[in-house]
């Protein structure tokens, strides 16, 4: 018998967090890193929401369990916030809040597959969506979609990957890793072929607050109300309001599923940590001018690292719409020699890349698109010009 189950042992370490952990053990090294591998803003949270935080440590209301389903006040919010920003409407009840968007992930994957349900998860996806469903038991099949076509799956690729065991349509907008944006147009076409089908919609909704220029956001079950039963909406304040750290997300789905989900909470995590709720809460209901400052650093730095790498010769790059990764080809540099190092994929790209220039980003293999890279560019904008400065010198020095 193998001494870590099957089930568990199949799970490979989160890629992105990998990149991360390294450029970061070689930043306390004293070593100079731009790091682009991690998918978090670089602002701090803001101070009404740290202030609310601290005012809810010294409540002792806060330092007892409350109910696993997340606090009344916050569950009213997302559901507020939601009827607000998306137009949905939903009862608080139907509100699970989550440690994090990657619990809710994991546990709307959890409460709706069965061994052999099959999810169609367009790709480039976001590293922990395939693992979250071979863990239910699940199974991922992926959707390859490319530069050329935005990074958007179309309704006929959909369907010719659906079969009798299909369940689960995962859906996400504007996306990680290649900052896509469906249109309200594509998003009704995908609604009703995944309605008429008579299939699930998880959708990941954290970047929503994070689409620029003509973009907008839409929500599916707003786009296309008849899926309303059969949609588990995932999102959380960790990129709007820069509270990675604080890991407060949600779940919205059909009474029965939140149901069922928090009872499979109740059994795991229980509530999420009071202090975070609080923090999260303020988040949702105080001053939201702080996002609208932070989505326009984020729009700046895109448009500044879309010319710094158009200008890299071999690298090409579509303009992301949304959340704040940008998703440029590597493939014409692969096979070059590089200060005597040759590259065969991105993942050894990436490799090379960190140890000669000292610059983290994460392959595209992590996200089922090898040749292809993915570049936070929520950091410093001084930060970003030398990151991708220094890739242009290092492959200028190719063969
Ligand atoms: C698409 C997407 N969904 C969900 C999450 C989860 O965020 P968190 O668990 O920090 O709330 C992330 C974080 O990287 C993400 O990129």
């Amino acid at each position: 018998m193998p001494r870590v189950s099957r089930r568990v042992g199949a799970i490979g370490e989160s890629p992105t967090l990998a990149v991360d952990a390294k450029a970061k053990a070689l930043q306390t090294a004293g070593e100079s890193v731009v790091n682009f591998g991690a998918g978090e803003p670089d602002f701090p949270t803001p101070p009404h929401i740290v202030e609310a935080a601290a005012a809810a440590c010294r409540d002792p209301r806060n330092h007892r369990y409350s109910p696993t389903p997340g606090l009344v006040e916050l569950r009213e919010a997302v559901a507020a916030k939601t009827a607000a920003d998306s137009g949905y409407v939903v009862s608080p009840s139907q509100v699970v809040v989550t440690n994090g968007g990657k619990q809710a992930v994991y546990e709307a994957f959890a409460a709706l597959l069965d061994p052999g349900d099959e999810v169609i998860v367009p790709a480039p996806y976001w590293v922990t969506y395939p693992e979250a469903i071979a863990l239910a038991g699940g199974v991922p099949v992926a959707v390859a979609t490319t530069g050329a076509a935005g990074f958007r799956v179309t309704v006929e690729q959909l369907e010719a990957a659906r079969t009798d065991r299909t369940k689960i349509l995962l859906f996400v907008s504007p996306s990680n890793p290649t900052g896509a944006v469906y249109a309200r147009d594509e998003m009704e076409a995908i609604g009703r072929w995944a309605d008429e089908h008579g299939l699930w919609i998880v959708t990941d909704e954290i970047y929503q607050h994070l689409v620029y220029g003509e973009a907008r956001f839409h929500s599916m079950p707003v786009v296309v109300p008849s899926l309303a039963e059969r949609t588990v909406i995932v999102h959380g304040v960790a990129k709007t309001y820069a509270m990675t750290g604080w890991r407060v997300g949600w779940l919205i789905g059909p009474p029965d599923v939140a149901k069922a989900v928090g009872n499979l909470q109740s059994h795991l995590t229980s509530n999420v940590s009071n202090v975070s709720q609080r923090a999260a809460l303020e988040a949702l209901t105080g001053d939201q001018s702080s996002v609208a400052v932070m989505r326009a650093a984020f729009d700046r730095r895109r448009r500044r690292i879309v010319d710094l790498l158009r200008a890299v010769p071999g690298v090409t790059v579509a303009e992301p719409e949304g959340a704040f990764y940008a998703f440029p080809s590597f493939e014409r540099v692969l096979g070059r020699s590089i200060r005597g190092r040759t590259a065969s994929s991105t993942l050894e790209l990436a490799e090379l890349v960190l140890d000669e220039a000292r610059v983290a980003f994460v392959p595209g293999e992590a996200f089922g698109a090898p040749g292809y890279a993915r570049l936070a560019y929520a950091l410093g904008d001084d930060a970003l010009e030398d990151g991708v400065t220094r890739i242009a010198k290092l492959l200028a020095d190719s063969a």
